[in-house]
């Protein structure tokens, strides 16, 4: 199915110098990428210059976090419009946005359109906390937060977007779900989205898992049937990890691939 993506959540982390510096080392480190996609999510102010650094054949960028309106009297925001032709992807419903600041359904949605709209692809994430999990509410959670955040597309459009499953409870906290638990949320999403939009939006949507994966535990995840890529954070930090994990991924590109449903 494709290249997998592999997308670097930074954060709040490196200043523009630092995030450049990364960059040239990391393109030294990653050398030519046949079979991986490397997105770099840098911090709001980082993303222009990075645009003229980066070699868009071989990375691409990601904007953390953005406004659903294109434009207008919302001070301190920055919209999809704005970083039309700056990023080619944008994360939207990042469990740091909905429970740090508060987003709920109706702005992921409104993110969502908003990135299509501007010829961005949202990168949804989605995921159960440790009470909805210990609750045994995961398919719940899931099915809600992809009926609440896809609301505003078509199942054309649904095609193209990126569903990343991080369970809250293992983004930055060194615990991890386990393959096998990620592989029945995977199948659980498709099956989701293929209720909801048909089995060709099902087939094409791209699935990532998320959520305290290091360069031990990447390859468990690369190899899940379903899933197509990584959405890593604190690992990502470290331009050597994250360079290795990126080879791991070209090197297994010569296994059998595993197909999900
Ligand atoms: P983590 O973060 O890899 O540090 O757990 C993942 C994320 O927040 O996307």
């Amino acid at each position: 199915m494709g290249k997998k993506l592999i997308i670097a959540n930074w954060k709040m982390n490196l200043t523009v110098n630092e995030a450049s510096l990364y960059v040239h080392k990391l393109d030294k480190l990653a050398g030519k990428l046949k079979h991986t996609e490397v997105v770099l999510a840098p911090t709001m102010l980082a993303l222009q210059p990075l645009n003229m650094q980066v070699q868009h054949h071989h990375f691409n960028l990601a904007a953390q976090n953005f406004y659903w309106r294109d434009r207008g009297a919302y001070t301190g925001e920055v919209s999809a419009a704005q970083l039309r032709g700056v990023v080619q992807y944008g994360l939207v419903g990042h469990s740091e946005r909905r429970h740090i600041f508060a987003e709920r359904s109706k702005d992921i949605r409104s993110k969502v359109q908003a990135a299509v709209r501007n010829n961005i692809v949202p990168v949804l994430c989605i995921g159960e906390t440790a009470q909805e999990r210990a609750d045994k509410e995961t398919s719940d959670v899931i099915r809600d937060q992809l009926v609440g955040g896809l609301a505003n597309i078509t199942s054309v459009e649904v095609g193209q977007i990126v569903i990343a499953y991080e369970p809250v409870w293992s983004i930055g906290t060194g615990k991890f779900a386990s393959p096998r638990d990620v592989e029945r949320a995977v199948k659980y999403i498709r099956r989701q989205i293929e209720h909801l939009f048909g089995k060709v939006a099902a087939e094409n949507v791209r699935v990532l898992y998320g959520g305290s994966v290091n360069l031990d535990n990447a390859m468990s995840y690369l190899q899940t049937a379903g899933v197509n890529g990584l959405l890593i954070g604190e690992s990502s930090l470290d331009v050597y990890a994250f360079a290795g994990i990126i080879k791991k991924c070209e090197d297994m590109s010569s296994l059998p691939v595993k197909r999900g449903k």
